[in-house]
């Protein structure tokens, strides 16, 4: 089979498109025919080696795909010729078969397309765990969230209303950016530099109830200050490469909370907590309550391109690599 092999550390052009064995199939797992891949920002750094998880060399890259069903064991919640999305958690994705796990396969909704289903499990799950779970997102409640044209971010965009969020403000870095943020149903959008005065002035001084922040680094205190009473800051990711320290007399002084969201590692430790997370997303996507992403379409000879576009952070949206 086609698959990408990542040789050597020394970043996403070290992603070479080769010919492989398809992988041994255990009799207990779901092969699928993979039409698309997602490509997700521990793609660009677990290419140079600066992930916590670090596959052996060479590994095939990605954490998610769409596909149709091969083969599943007798009696599994889906059968051959079943469109599937699929989570192979943090490498071997990208690759036109893999053998999943049949509580990481998904059935996937006639509305969702491959592309966008290869795109969705990742973020909206991650999303899902962080807004439901750790944030205790309420009917009515403000939601920022920065890195807001990103993978994170637009799935942040696309679920937060449905959860009960009455407005969202997404934080940009560029003007391009800010129309990628309102197409994925951003109330307001906001520029990073400066952001703290313009959410102040957009909440008449009161601030947001939940801070999502895939990008932590220098603007972290700023999101604490930027926070009602009783708002919760949700520690997603580091895109911005420094991890911020928190004076904890900030979280006395307003009374909220900084909150750790490590969706993967949860659901090592909650058995049956991805299927009950796809019970409640599922329907939301089937009834167009969400709307799936659209995300950008790169072939799988460009995986290289397309995992550097999340680095040089010129990606728009969710990104995609299609291998059919
Ligand atoms: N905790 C969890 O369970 C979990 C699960 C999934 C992903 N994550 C993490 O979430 C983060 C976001 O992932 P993603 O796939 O959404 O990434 P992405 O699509 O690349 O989006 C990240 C955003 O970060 C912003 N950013 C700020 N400084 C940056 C920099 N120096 N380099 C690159 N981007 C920068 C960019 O927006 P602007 O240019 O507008 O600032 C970009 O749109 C990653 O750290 C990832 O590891 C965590």
């Amino acid at each position: 089979m086609r698959a990408i092999h990542i040789r050597s550390l020394d970043g996403p052009s070290a992603a070479e498109l080769v010919e492989i064995d398809e992988p041994a199939a255990a009799e207990d797992s779901v092969v699928v025919d993979v039409h698309a891949a997602g490509v997700a920002f521990p793609d660009a750094l677990q290419s140079r080696g600066l992930y916590q998880y670090k596959p052996e060399l060479p590994y095939v890259p990605g954490a998610e795909i769409a596909g149709v069903v091969r083969s599943a064991p007798e009696g599994a919640h889906v059968r051959p010729g079943d469109r599937v999305a699929g989570l192979t958690m943090l490498s071997g994705a990208m690759a036109e078969v893999v053998a999943l796990q049949a509580e990481r396969v998904f059935a996937l909704p006639d509305a969702v397309s491959f592309e966008a289903g290869a795109g969705l499990l990742f973020n909206d799950l991650t999303v899902h765990f962080a807004l439901r779970t750790r944030g205790r997102l309420r009917e009515g409640e403000t939601v920022l969230v920065h890195g807001a044209a990103g993978g994170i971010g637009t799935s942040t965009l696309r679920l937060a209303s449905a959860f009960g969020a009455a407005r969202t403000i997404a934080v940009v870095s560029t003007d391009a950016k800010a129309e990628v943020a309102r197409a994925a149903g951003a109330s307001d959008v906001v520029l990073a530099d400066g952001f703290k005065d313009a959410v102040k002035d957009l909440t008449g001084g009161r601030g947001v109830d939940i801070v999502l922040d895939p990008v932590g680094g220098d603007r972290f205190t700023d999101s604490l200050r930027s926070l009602a009473p009783g708002g919760r800051l949700l520690v997603v990711g580091f895109t911005g490469g420094e991890i911020p320290t928190v004076k904890v007399n900030r979280l006395l002084l307003n009374n909220v909370d900084a909150v750790g969201v490590g969706w993967g590692a949860w659901t090592m430790t909650h058995p049956g907590y991805l299927a009950e997370q796809w019970a409640e997303l599922a329907p939301l996507l089937a009834s167009g309550a969400v709307r799936p992403p659209e995300p950008d379409v790169f072939p799988v000879e460009r995986a290289g391109e397309a995992i550097a576009s999340l680095e040089d952070r010129t990606a728009r949206g969710k990104v995609v690599v299609t291998l059919r």
